[in-house]
């Protein structure tokens, strides 16, 4: 019978007999779907797994450290590269959302390539890749609409034997319930999930330092007024987004001529249609008074009420 114990165990099997005695390097970024593929390839493989952790400084707040801190003592041969300048500088200037996701594609295989040329003799890629990414980036019958960068682009330097995608198949839910199933700890199976590109993405416009920053502080506010609410997990994915509009505010007796922040809030099972969240107004209320106060260089806070589609998650 089909139970997800059986299926960890045919995959577990199916990956030791493909890599054989090869190395198999990964790229974890500390979302549910790599972290359950390197669990479920450890588990084939063992230490002929290397985990390779891009930072490219596009983390929310405290997420790299919080990474390093979850594999570091997991067994699981990890590196953590910190790449934050590389990306930024490539960034520089560019405003287009599409150019940002394959610029951010293109230098993070880079990293990688440079990665696995110190480590030498790598046989196999692995990757996170799950369902929906296949699907939402063109690989079936449906329109491009965003171009993932966990999909298509390969390391083309370092020589693989082949590519190993064991969540291909699955959609998140079941990547959850296998990562439980593989014994990962609940807060990491239970994370909302972070687009590759991460803040780029939700930074519209030109990316800065100042501007990251700035976002950084006042995402962290409304995840922690959503987990204070307890709705973590009502709400399927949540974040804030710096819009590139400023507007007019009044600060005590002073003219302010700052951000807009917008906050989305979806529930959605798959990730493919979504409705947005019906966050309750003393919660909202809460949110927009903590971040306008404690957060600089923000004056006014609107809330996203579109579903996809029309709109999408992200914001780019
Ligand atoms: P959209 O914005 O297309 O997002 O409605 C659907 C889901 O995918 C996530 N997302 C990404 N995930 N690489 C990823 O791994 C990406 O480039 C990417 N772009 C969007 C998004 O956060 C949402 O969960």
């Amino acid at each position: 019978s089909w139970t997800m114990a059986n299926y960890a165990k045919t995959a577990i099997a199916n990956i030791k007999e493909t890599v054989g005695d090869g190395k198999v390097v990964l790229a974890l970024s500390g979302g549910v779907d790599s972290s359950v593929a390197a669990a479920l390839i450890s588990k084939a493989v063992g230490s002929q797994l290397t985990c390779i952790f891009v930072d490219h400084g596009l983390l929310r707040k405290n997420e790299g450290d919080e990474v390093e801190a979850a594999f570091k003592d997991s067994g699981m041969n990890f590196i953590r590269v910190d790449a934050s300048e590389r990306f930024l500088k490539k960034l520089e200037g560019v405003s287009d959302p599409e150019r940002k996701r394959k610029i951010i594609g293109e230098e993070f295989i880079r990293v990688f390539e440079d990665e696995g040329r110190k480590i030498g003799s790598v046989d196999f890629l692995a990757q996170g890749t799950i369902y929906p990414d296949v699907i939402e980036s063109g690989a079936g019958d449906a329109a491009v609409i965003k171009s993932h960068h966990n999909v298509g682009g390969l390391p083309a330097v370092v020589d693989f034997k082949g590519l190993i995608e064991p969540l291909r198949n699955l959609f998140k839910d079941e990547v959850r319930e296998l990562g439980a199933e593989l014994g990962l700890p609940e807060y990491l199976v239970w994370r909302q999930p972070f687009p590759g590109p991460g803040l780029a993405i939700r930074v519209m416009g030109e990316i800065t330092k100042e501007k990251l920053a700035i976002l950084r502080d006042a995402d962290a506010i409304f995840r922690e007024e959503i987990a204070n609410a307890g709705m973590q997990r009502d709400i399927n994915q949540y974040f804030a987004v710096l819009t590139n509009n400023r507007s007019v505010g009044v600060m005590g007796d002073f003219r302010t001529y700052d951000y807009t922040l917008a906050l989305r809030g979806v529930t959605t099972t798959d990730f493919m249609t979504a409705d947005w969240a019906r966050i309750p107004y003393d919660v909202l209320d809460k949110i927009s008074s903590r971040i306008v106060n404690e957060v600089d260089h923000i004056n006014r806070i609107v809330y996203d009420i579109t579903s996809k589609p029309p709109a999408t998650i992200e914001w780019e």
